[in-house]
């Protein structure tokens, strides 16, 4: 009997294995429920006396070489794999997936950076609004024809909420809880009931700024607008329109010098070289007055753009659904502009 577990002590010790299967099969083959070791324990009590304690020794010894073995081929094999990774500098990389800004996302950014480079701060206000701050403090009290101009959703047929038609909501709320100078401005998604086709949308987004101080005047307005389309578009060819909205007066469009040069120019600037880009103006002596700010101390501008719209000029997208599709063909095309 103790010739046996010498003879697996041997065994053990001249154990070598490539794979670590080998070594699983060898670990169940002694250190298993029904290996050698077990049934070496279990003849334990058919050895003589005398040789007990000289087997009990040697059985330990067997278990316990056993085990290092075990271990010790475990930890030769894993570090021979990981070897093998190292060394094959051949294999191709794993790819790591990176993901895209969404083109909204970059030019709301650029545009919210060129305002910050001349001290705007950033504010915002929530995208269910009451009628006060979408429409009335704006100088658009009920019934006025000009509220046609921004077909509302309404929430839960409470003609007082809404989802806001418009950034302009946020220089309610910013003015009636701060005192001037103000200069901020307020990024987000906006709502009106619109059939959705290439060019509008439901749900779209807008930028509004508004500088809020004394003796602010239009060519402060103008002076800024030049700033800013020549940070966003590389050009300071603009021109302002005449143009009418309710809580600015003056108001204004602005338009940019796109330029002819080829046929989508020719497309997108319907043959005039000219393009939209926003509404603007001085703010209504109204609206302060609605906000709590003294109108004959302080003057101010405003302004409000589409995102949308853009990122469809600086990206040449055609179709405003697109942004909204989630297609990722077209999402991971955009990188940020510089
Ligand atoms: N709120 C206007 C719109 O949604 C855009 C706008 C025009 C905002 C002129 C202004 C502004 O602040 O001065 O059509």
């Amino acid at each position: 009997m103790i010739d046996n577990i010498k003879v697996h002590l041997k065994e053990v010790a001249a154990f070598s294995a490539i794979t670590a299967e080998e070594v699983e099969q060898f670990r169940i083959g002694y250190l298993g429920k029904k290996g050698h070791i077990t049934k070496l324990f279990a003849e334990f009590r058919n050895v003589p006396n005398e040789q007990k304690k000289e087997y009990g020794q040697l059985l330990n010894q067997l278990k316990a070489q056993a085990l290092a073995k075990v271990n010790a081929l475990q930890i030769e094999l894993r570090g021979s794999q990981s070897q093998s990774i190292i060394e094959d500098i051949s294999r191709p990389g794993q790819p790591i997936p990176l993901g895209a800004r969404h083109p909204i996302s970059i030019v709301r950014e650029r545009v919210i950076d060129v305002f910050s480079s001349i001290g705007f701060g950033l504010s915002s206000g929530p995208e269910v609004e009451d009628d006060w701050h979408n429409f009335t403090a704006l100088n658009l009290p009920e019934h006025h024809p000009a509220r046609d101009m921004q077909d509302t959703f309404f929430v839960q047929t409470d003609p007082d909420i809404m989802l806001r038609t418009h950034t302009s909501s946020v220089q309610v709320r910013h003015m009636e809880s701060n005192e001037p100078p103000i200069r901020i401005l307020s990024a987000g998604r906006v709502f009106r009931n619109e059939a959705i086709s290439a060019r509008s949308h439901c749900v779209f987004h807008q930028v509004e700024g508004l500088y809020i101080d004394k003796d602010v005047s239009f060519a402060d307005l103008k002076q800024t607008l030049l700033y800013f389309t020549k940070g966003i578009f590389g050009t300071s060819e603009i021109r302002l329109r005449p143009s009418y909205f309710p809580f600015t007066e003056p108001s204004a469009e602005v338009d940019i010098y796109w330029g002819l040069e080829n046929e989508v120019d020719y497309r997108i600037t319907k043959g005039t070289g000219w393009l939209e880009i926003m509404g603007c103006g001085m703010v209504d002596p109204n609206v302060l007055t609605n906000c709590g700010i003294n109108a004959d101390v302080y003057s101010g501008f405003a302004f409000g753009m589409g995102l949308e719209r853009m990122a469809m000029l600086l990206y040449q997208i055609e179709d405003i659904r697109m942004f909204y599709d989630n297609d990722v063909r077209f999402l991971k095309q955009f990188i940020p502009m510089s």
